[in-house]
């Protein structure tokens, strides 16, 4: 793997094999692997958890970190491109990238030397393979057979680059079945099949769940479509404890963060027994430590 930029650059054997890594990583232990490389962290957007776990992980690691901040010659009117490619040109080993547009981890890989690998923290609303990655984790914990699954996907779709790259991971696992519950203005353009399932009705996604993943309403990336009102969004798609209970009792429920309490959640339940919302964090360290890993431990040859 020369970058990560979405779930496809993985096959489904180093799909597994990096889900298996990173269960073998104790995430608040210091190791000493990627000692004398450095790891540049480029968000331009905003982040909380991936760009400090990114940073945590590499850390953990021993490599060095370089945070490009806000106050950047891209003011100036340098290009990102050109931004990535003076960062390369210091010998940086690694730059994680955040953007808002579709596709820019990709092209800033294409205009990368060999030498440099890419990860894509959030690219639009295209893909965010590392969080998926941890969410892949996060199931794989609390589960045994992923062809066994039900996956309940609910909320806004539509703008979710989180979404789409936990559909490719999971369909990678083959689970049984995954099902997108949105309003159809924030349901994906795709076609349904017996493993993918649409719908607009919550009960129908939740029932026999044994994962129900809810999203973040984004409300930054809502262009002509009008923004559902805050009441009518929670009545009809909020997970609360009355609704989490038409999935399987021992189902998980799960949030990519950050969550908006009384709109897609509720208090209770997503501080209840259910929850692995703060679980999936910590895995986030995890697996971003097992993807540096796997990035740098290897040489590069010239
Ligand atoms: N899940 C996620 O991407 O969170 P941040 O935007 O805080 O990084």
């Amino acid at each position: 793997m020369q970058h990560l930029c979405t779930i496809d650059d993985l096959g489904r054997d180093q799909l597994h094999t990096l889900i298996e890594a990173a269960k073998a990583i104790n995430p608040r232990i210091n190791q000493n692997t990627l000692a004398g490389k450095s790891i540049a962290l480029c968000f331009f957007e905003p982040s909380t958890r991936t760009r400090l776990s990114f940073e945590l992980a590499a850390k953990r690691l021993g490599a060095h970190v370089l945070n490009l901040g806000d106050n950047t010659s891209l003011s100036k009117g340098e290009t990102i491109i050109d931004t990535c490619q003076n960062i390369a040109a210091m010998g940086v080993d690694a730059i994680v990238v955040r953007h808002k547009e579709n596709g820019m981890a990709q092209r800033i890989a294409d205009a990368m030397p060999h030498t440099v690998h890419i990860v894509n923290g959030g690219d639009g609303t295209h893909a965010h393979p590392s969080q998926a990655l941890l969410d892949m984790l996060t199931i794989a914990k609390h589960t045994s057979e992923y062809s066994k699954l039900k996956i309940a996907i609910v909320g806004d779709l539509k703008h979710s680059r989180v979404a789409r790259s936990q559909i490719a991971a999971l369909q990678m696992l083959g689970v049984r079945s995954i099902h997108l519950v949105a309003p159809t203005a924030l349901q994906l353009d795709i076609c349904g099949s017996a493993t993918l399932r649409l719908t607009t009705d919550l009960r129908e996604g939740l029932t026999d769940a044994d994962v129900v993943i809810t999203l973040r309403t984004q409300a930054e990336r809502f262009g002509q479509e009008k923004c559902p009102s805050h009441d009518t969004y929670h009545n009809a798609y909020g997970i609360t404890e009355a609704n989490l209970a038409w999935a399987k009792p021992n189902a998980i429920l799960m949030h990519p963060g950050p969550i908006i309490r009384g709109l897609e959640i509720n208090d209770a339940a997503a501080d209840g027994p259910q929850s692995v919302i703060l679980e999936q964090v910590t895995n986030g360290v995890a697996v971003r430590m097992a993807i540096f890993a796997s990035l740098l431990s290897n040489p590069i040859l010239p």
